[in-house]
């Protein structure tokens, strides 16, 4: 449980609001949430989805595990504390995105379930749509994609606490929708996902 130091402080509203901001976009901000192993395929579709709603003309982002632990969270390793504490900031900017009328696409391993179930409630108590897509393929093929040439490392004992390999990984129970993306084409993916978005009335 994050401890909280900050005492007297008060939430401020302006006089736009979050209807106005989404109007103007003419979109609704919403957070897709990607988890799954590390090379399962979770930045991969995030990019191509990401392309195709710009094509569309709908403003997304992408926060990204490797590109955030470059900045914000470069203070953070990958004990389950620092997985915990990466990914409690992560929702808290995935809400803030939402809040400007942004259709966020988050993709973090983001092992726990725990972890993953705060972000998603902080998300249902601002009214906000919080959407678990898990990408899910089994180890071996992660490992074979091994695309950063992780796995290889955390077999040889080179990485402490890997994902799949020295440490859990806890799928989610009842996500918003699986991909397999050993199975199915990106294509395919994104389809679905788009789909998914027009019919939640996000786009
Ligand atoms: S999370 O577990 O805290 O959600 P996050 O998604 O930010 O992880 O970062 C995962 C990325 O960091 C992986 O894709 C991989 O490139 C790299 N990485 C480095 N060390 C580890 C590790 N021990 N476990 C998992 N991923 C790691």
């Amino acid at each position: 449980m994050t401890e909280v130091k900050a005492t007297n402080v008060h939430w401020h509203d302006g006089e736009v609001s979050r209807e106005d901001r989404n109007a103007l976009l003419k979109q609704k901000g919403a957070t897709l949430w990607f988890t799954g192993l590390s090379g399962s395929g979770k930045s991969t579709v995030a990019v191509a989805l990401e392309k195709a709603l710009m094509d569309k003309g709908h403003l997304c982002y992408r926060l990204d595990g490797d590109n955030i632990r470059l900045g914000i969270n470069k203070n953070l390793g990958f004990s389950a504390e620092d997985r915990t504490e990466n990914i409690r900031r992560i929702g808290e900017i995935s809400k803030l995105f939402v809040d400007t009328g942004v259709i966020v696409l988050s993709s973090f391993v983001s092992p726990y379930r725990a972890d993953r179930d705060i972000v998603r409630d902080l998300h249902v108590a601002g009214d906000m749509d919080f959407i678990e897509v898990h990408v899910d393929v089994p180890l071996e093929v992660a490992e074979e994609r091994d695309p950063k040439g992780l796995y290889k490392k955390a077999r040889a004992g080179e990485i402490k606490n890997f994902t799949g390999i020295s440490d859990p990984y806890e799928a989610p129970l009842k996500p918003e929708l699986v991909l397999n993306s050993h199975e199915q084409s990106l294509e395919e993916e994104v389809a679905v996902l788009l789909e998914m978005l027009a019919a939640r009335g996000l786009i």
